[in-house]
Formats: structure tokens, C-alpha cells, sequence
């Protein structure tokens, strides 16, 4: 079985190069090496925007269109709406049960963004409860790897805990013994005596070879023995291990090595900053923006030489350009050899073309808005077959199967 991937972004605004270069870029590639999950985290974008419906529900789709646009495949990837699947609010609801206020409340983003975002009033129970939202999305997929931003990675960390505490509330099912009597019962008496004895020893002395022997049964049975079902398996290695079955994975945030893309003015790029290049800007846009990108500010004359470590520009030519083109831009910048709009052109000229295929995709899929939908449907069912699942686990092991 591949290992899961799960991740969500906000639809707050139109997707600009820094979600490219920062996320998706990364969501393209992960999608061909392991079994993908994106969705729109439309509920998220309410925990601050939940006075904009209006910019929400406008950039739901287009989000999507612009993730196809970039690569995604829906083929390969999962791709969804969190407010389809009401699943994510019953485990958020019983995960709330038993998560201290204080592990919420110590969540770095938490002050950290009520600072940065002063104009919104973010004293709510929703933005209070965000991060336990997002462990619920994790958790219900059972995911392996989370592609975050290192901002985000206290969110993963508060998830395994959240994940952890529960494994050790509830994790071992009720009626634990009942299951396992009746899956030694399928094994047959001589075999079901000999995994017994390798338990044992297992539990001890830590003994691998009795490990392995134990296993080895099981796998055997897996095969052999008619009527077996996976859950026998995971529920035995589970009980030779000393463990109940998990019921919940402890996730792991992914972070890849991003050169972080600045805005035009320097600044985190970002739509509210109006500093973005937005990934459907058109050339003559993409022309005029980065002709008046902020540039090292000692360079006020031509005749001034600069620094391209303290450019933005730099940094763009650090994802767009090769090595060649990086050297002309240092030589000619420090020794006051090329202008400033000579040094941006070459950038300009490999957006644009980085765009191309961009706009190809997602200009055959608004002419055929169906067809997203579509997608999307189709996404949200197998991602509801996932969470379905999860959820009937805890509801079981919380004793709410009545
Ligand atoms: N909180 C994330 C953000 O603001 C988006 C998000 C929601 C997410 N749920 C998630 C990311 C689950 C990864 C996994 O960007
Ligand atoms: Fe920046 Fe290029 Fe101008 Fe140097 S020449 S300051 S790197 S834009």
C-alpha cells in the first residue's frame, strides 16, 4: 500500500506565485510517489474570513482549476472540499472532548496571527479551535506525510498529540479480548497455542526471533486460513506488539527545501499585501509588475553598483534562472554593468513561460466548468469512503457504536 499525503489550503483570494513556489509545486511532485490528498479549506478560511463569504465562495473553484492547472492530476490525486465532508466536524467535535485549552492556547500561530491580523476580531471559538480543526482533516485520512510550511508545523506537533491521547484513551477497542478470542479461534487451536507462547515471550524478553515467529503466523493465516480478514491481522500483531490497535496515526509534517518567493515590494507575497503575481496574471501584467519590483535600494542611479543578496529580484532569479544567467546578474549588478530593468527581464521572460501551460489547462477547464465539478465530486466521494471508515474506528472505540 502507498503512504497517504494529506494537505489543505485556504481559499481566501486567487492563487499567486508564492502558493506555486511554496506549495503546489511540491503537491505535483509528491502526487507520482504516494497516494495524495488535497482539499480547499474552505472551513479554515472562515476561522478569519468568516465575514467574507463572498471571497470564499468565488475562490473555491478557482482554486481548484488553478491546482489542475499547475499539474495536479486527478487521477493520481485525491481532490476535495472540506464542507462536503461533515465527517471532519464530528471528529473535530470529539477530539474537542478531551484536548486541553492550553495546548491550543500555546499553538504559536495563534497569538502570532491575532497580532498580525489586528483589523479582524479573531477572539473566537473557531480561531481558538483552528489548529484542532486541522488535526481533525489530518487524523479522519489516517495520513502518513503532511506538506506544511514551517509555520504550520506546530499544527502536525498538536496533532500528534491530539492523536497520541486518544490512542491512549481509547485505542484499545472495548471489546479487545472478545475480538482477539475469536481471530485465535479462526487461527485453529495448535497455531492459536503457539502465538500465545511467542506473546509471551515477546512481551518478556523483547525477544525478536519470538517476534518473528508470531508474525509469522499471522502472515501465514493471512493467506491460509479462509475467512481472515486484515483486521484479524492488525488486531493480532497489534495484541503480540503488547498494544491495542491503533486507532489513530501520529502524522508527519514534510517540509521541502523552498526558496521562499518574495512579493514585489520585498515582503512575504501575499494578495492582502497587493504585492503578488498572481498565477493567471496575463504577460503584459506580469511585464508591468515586476518593472516596478523594489530593488536593492542602494542602486538609486544606474551608475550605482548593488547587492543582489538584498534584491527580491534576486530571489526570483534564484527559481527562475540558471546558473549562467545568476552569474551575469552578480557580475553585472555589483560592478553597476547592467540597469535594473535589464537584470528583470530575463525574469520576466521565464514567468511568462512557466505560465504557459498554466493557462492552457485552465483555459480548457473553464470552458468547461462541468467538468470541475465534476472532479470534485468525484474526489469528494472517495475521500468521504476514507473518513467513513475512520469515523465508524473512533466512534467504535469511544463506545458510540449503540
Ligand atoms: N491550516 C492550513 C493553512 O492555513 C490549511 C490546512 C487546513 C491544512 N487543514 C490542513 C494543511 C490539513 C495541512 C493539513 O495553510
Ligand atoms: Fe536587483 Fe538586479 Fe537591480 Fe541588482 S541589478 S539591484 S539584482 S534588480
Amino acid at each position: 500500500m502507498r503512504t497517504r499525503v494529506l494537505s489543505g489550503m485556504r481559499p481566501t483570494g486567487s492563487m499567486h506565485l508564492g502558493h506555486y513556489h511554496g506549495a503546489l509545486k511540491n503537491w505535483v511532485k509528491l502526487q507520482h510517489e504516494h497516494d495524495c490528498f488535497y482539499f480547499v479549506a474552505d472551513w479554515h478560511a472562515l476561522t478569519t474570513h468568516y465575514e467574507e463569504r463572498e471571497v470564499i465562495e468565488k475562490t473555491v473553484y478557482d482554486m481548484v482549476v488553478d491546482w489542475i492547472a499547475a499539474g495536479l492530476d486527478p487521477d493520481k490525486a485525491t481532490i476535495f472540499i472540506q464542507s462536503r465532508l461533515p465527517e471532519h466536524a464530528e471528529l473535530f467535535t470529539l477530539l474537542a472532548m478531551g484536548t486541553p485549552l492550553g495546548w491550543l492556547e500555546r499553538v504559536p500561530t495563534y497569538k502570532d496571527q491575532m497580532e498580525k491580523l489586528k483589523d479582524r476580531d479573531l477572539a473566537t471559538y473557531g480561531f481558538l479551535g483552528y489548529p484542532l480543526l486541522q488535526a481533525a482533516d489530518i487524523l479522519i485520512y489516517k495520513a502518513t506525510y503532511v506538506p506544511v510550511g514551517g509555520d504550520q508545523s506546530s499544527h502536525v506537533e498538536l496533532t500528534r498529540e491530539v492523536a497520541r491521547r486518544f490512542n491512549n484513551l481509547y485505542g484499545r477497542a472495548r471489546d479487545f479480548e472478545q475480538q482477539v478470542a475469536a481471530a485465535l479461534a479462526k487461527l485453529g487451536k495448535d497455531d492459536a497455542r503457539y502465538y500465545e507462547k511467542q506473546r509471551k515471550a515477546f512481551g518478556e524478553t523483547g525477544d525478536a526471533a519470538a517476534w518473528s515467529k508470531g508474525e509469522g503466523i499471522v502472515r501465514r493465516a493471512a493467506v491460509a486460513v479462509a475467512g481472515w480478514t486484515s483486521d484479524d491481522s492488525e488486531l493480532l500483531l497489534g495484541h503480540l506488539k503488547g498494544s491495542g490497535k491503533s486507532v489513530l496515526v501520529e502524522p508527519q509534517a514534510l517540509h521541502t527545501e523552498v526558496v521562499t518567493l518574495p512579493g514585489l515590494d520585498g515582503a512575504k507575497m501575499s494578495k492582502s499585501y497587493g504585492n503578488a503575481i498572481l498565477m493567471r496574471d496575463e504577460p503584459e501584467v506580469v511585464t508591468k509588475k515586476v518593472r516596478g519590483m523594489a530593488t536593492d535600494p542602494a542602486r538609486v542611479r544606474r551608475s550605482d553598483p548593488g547587492t543582489p543578496e538584498k534584491c527580491p529580484v534576486f530571489d526570483f532569479h534564484r527559481i527562475y534562472s540558471d546558473d549562467s544567467v545568476q552569474q551575469w546578474v552578480r557580475q553585472g549588478c555589483t560592478s553597476a554593468g547592467i540597469g535594473c530593468l535589464d537584470c528583470k527581464q530575463p525574469v520576466i521572460d521565464a514567468i511568462v513561460a512557466g505560465q504557459a501551460p498554466w493557462r492552457e489547462r485552465a483555459a480548457a477547464l473553464l470552458a468547461e466548468p462541468k467538468k470541475v465539478h465534476w472532479i470534485v465530486e468525484n474526489g469528494t466521494e472517495r475521500a468521504r469512503t476514507v473518513a467513513r471508515q475512520t469515523m465508524r474506528d473512533v466512534r467504535a472505540a469511544m463506545g458510540l457504536d449503540y
